[in-house]
């Protein structure tokens, strides 16, 4: 009896409501074989479901009847998020070790400047980084690697192969479609595009894979959720409170998914007059420090206004290689090690343990 036989015992359970099969689901979070006596983890997403007894059940008939099994436990997660590894589920990013959605409520707060500095500052500490481009209404991320018009091989079994630059393996939608030509997404095509970059791209080997989304909480959001299990949120702000309102219905959705949120940057925070060194705080301040009050999460760190940001980023250097000595390269560094710790302090090794970034946002 083997792994192998028993994950194809459980190809033959069908989640009851999504009509497809709890393996290609990836709700199969881990299979323990001792002697004839199987354990079979599963990671159900939550809500909770009254299905979810019926699917317990039918794979317990399944496993059962498998040559050489004599006892089966089904275990059953609903409530887990992010164990370690985080992305457990057998098939999906298996190879990476922590999925970090970086989001905003708001467009144009900086959350792709802030992905791609954080993918090259965490490349740069020697971590093995991947960059998924998911806003695929305007992919930002091939001009600011400096890979525009860049086409992705094909590797083994049909993936694509990610284009590295900057240390950063970096696969974008933007590599794929001809940005003269708009394509009008709908929602289907979204989820298609989003799963064949989760399932079918070689990342290979990964410390950190770094998800750059578009702004909101719409499809690209769910079908992430839906599809991998992240290991967390990074929330991008900027400071004023038209930013910050939006930035809090992004920390819910998060919360509703059970996907923790790992911490806030505040983007565009000052700004320090180049001439006479004054320190302006054009959009207000304070907003994202009230914001992680409230949430319980940490302030990863400001990163200031800073015209270079805008140079590098257009030019396709992140700043953060281009001008490493900069202040803002080195705010950069700082959030990239904060985000580091943040992960690897999470202990939790397996998913009978209680989870380990937790919510604590204030209710009425
Ligand atoms: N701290 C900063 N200082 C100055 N300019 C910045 C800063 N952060 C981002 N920018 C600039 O602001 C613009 C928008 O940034 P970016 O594309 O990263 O935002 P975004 O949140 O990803 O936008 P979208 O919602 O459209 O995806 C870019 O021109 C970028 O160079
Ligand atoms: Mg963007």
């Amino acid at each position: 009896m083997t792994e192998q036989a028993i994950l194809k015992a459980l190809r033959n359970v069908e989640d009851p409501e999504l009509k497809k099969d709890i393996v290609s689901l990836g709700f199969v979070a881990k299979i323990q074989i001792d002697g004839a006596a199987v354990t079979v983890e599963l990671s159900v997403p939550p809500p909770a479901r009254p299905s979810r007894v019926e699917l317990k059940r039918d794979c317990e008939k399944r496993v059962r009847e498998v040559p050489g099994v004599s006892a089966v436990r089904i275990e059953l997660q609903t409530d887990v998020i992010g164990p370690r590894p985080v992305s457990p589920r057998l098939e999906i990013l298996k190879g990476v070790r922590y999925t970090i959605a970086v989001a905003s409520g708001k467009g144009g707060v900086g959350k792709s400047t802030v992905t791609a500095n954080l993918s090259a500052a965490l490349a740069k500490s020697g971590l093995r980084v991947g960059l998924l481009d998911c806003d695929v209404y305007g992919p930002s991320i091939p001009l600011m690697f400096g890979l525009t018009g860049r086409t992705p091989e094909v590797g083994e079994g049909e993936t694509l192969c990610p284009i590295e630059a900057h240390g950063v393996r970096v696969m974008s939608i933007g590599f794929l479609s001809n940005d003269k030509s708009p394509v009008i997404w709908r929602g289907p095509m979204v989820h298609q595009m989003i799963q064949q970059f989760l399932t079918r791209v070689a990342w290979g080997e990964l410390d950190f894979l770094m998800l750059d989304l578009p702004p909101g909480t719409g499809d690209t959001q769910l079908t992430l959720t839906q599809t991998a299990r992240l290991s967390g949120a990074v929330i991008v702000t900027t400071p004023q409170e038209v930013s910050i309102v939006d930035a809090r219905k992004g920390l819910k959705m998060f919360e509703t998914v059970r996907v923790p949120v790992v911490g806030v940057i505040e983007n565009m925070s000052s700004f320090s007059c180049p001439h006479c060194g004054e320190v302006s705080e054009i959009f207000s301040r304070g907003g994202a420090q009230k914001l992680c009050r409230e949430a319980g999460v940490p302030l990863l760190g400001e990163i200031p206004i800073d015209p270079k940001l805008v140079e590098t980023g257009d030019n396709g250097t992140p700043i953060v290689i281009a001008h490493p000595e900069s202040e803002t390269s080195k705010k950069y560094l700082k959030i990239a090690e904060a985000l580091r710790t943040q992960m690897e302090s999470q202990t939790v090794s397996s998913q009978d343990e209680p989870v380990h970034i937790q919510w604590r946002t204030k209710r009425k």
